[in-house]
């Protein structure tokens, strides 16, 4: 019989579709279930104790509704305050999503590199640690912004962006000391890669943008290598914990996600 336990996608909002999607993209006929914490949103201005309450707890429902075969956390603000506290919780395989600072080490010339986050990111000692084992000899400087997510929730709700908020998100980076050198941002919450072209539009000087979802999916087809998946793609599910809003239906059939279901 054809195992047909999906791999379950966890944000706080529509993120994580940017991990999905390349994910997709390796495993085409991989069942996908993505859950958006909406009643939560946004997790970037929330503190540290009720991030790591809330994901574990959340994550412990999802994995019973839908018996998933691994758990990504489609979001650097959860990952970097709960990933320990939700494998300690759950006996599911679990990827996280953690900022691209190696990455952009390996490509940056200057040596000076934008991280851009939600502000509960790009405060967690986790991106400290990241900087010292993998960007020591550069300049990191960091950027945390809610305006960013917003925009790009409101994108996938069909509104049309205004450059002028991506290009103050950006004076954020680049009007810091050294800022004018930065060559690569991380783009270090899960939503901004939905913005990359919007992004990339608003900056002063071409940049190089990178993120993790790339490297999560090629980790995800590797983890799930050995198993066995159905012979079709089956219609993907989008589940969130408030009712879901109508105007996101066609961004998330575009991903594949026609079944729109309230945890
Ligand atoms: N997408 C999330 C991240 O990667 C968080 C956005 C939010 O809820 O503030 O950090």
């Amino acid at each position: 019989m054809a195992d047909d336990r999906p791999i379950l996608f966890f944000d706080s909002g529509v993120g994580g579709l940017s991990v999905l999607a390349p994910t997709r993209a390796l495993l085409p006929s991989a069942p996908l279930v993505y859950a958006a914490d909406s009643a939560g949103f946004p997790y970037g201005t929330r503190s540290e104790d009720e991030i790591a309450a809330r994901v574990p707890a959340l994550l412990g429902r999802l994995a019973e509704r839908y018996r998933p075969r691994l758990i990504v956390i489609a979001c650097n603000t959860a990952s970097t305050i709960a990933l320990a506290h939700v494998r300690a919780a759950l006996d599911v395989p679990i990827v996280g999503t953690v900022p691209a600072i190696k990455p952009a080490a390996a490509v940056s010339q200057s040596r000076v590199i934008g991280v851009l986050g939600t502000r509960a990111t790009v405060r967690q000692p986790y991106v400290d640690d990241l900087t010292a084992r993998f960007a020591a000899d550069c300049t990191v400087l960091r950027h945390g912004s809610a305006d960013l997510v917003e925009l790009a929730e409101a994108k996938l709700r069909g509104a049309a962006p205004d450059p002028a908020r991506f290009r103050a998100v950006l004076d954020g980076l680049f009007e810091q000391p050294g800022g004018e050198r930065i060559d690569v941002i991380v783009n270090a919450c899960t939503h901004f890669p939905l913005v990359a072209t919007e992004l990339a539009a608003a900056a002063p000087h071409p940049v190089t943008f990178v993120d993790g979802g790339p490297g999560i999916a090629r980790r995800i087809a590797h983890l799930t290598q050995e198993m066995d998946w159905p012979a079709q793609a089956s219609p993907g599910i989008a589940v969130f914990t408030a009712t879901p809003d109508p105007a996101l239906a066609p961004a998330l059939a575009g991903y594949g996600l026609t079944r729109l279901e309230t945890l």
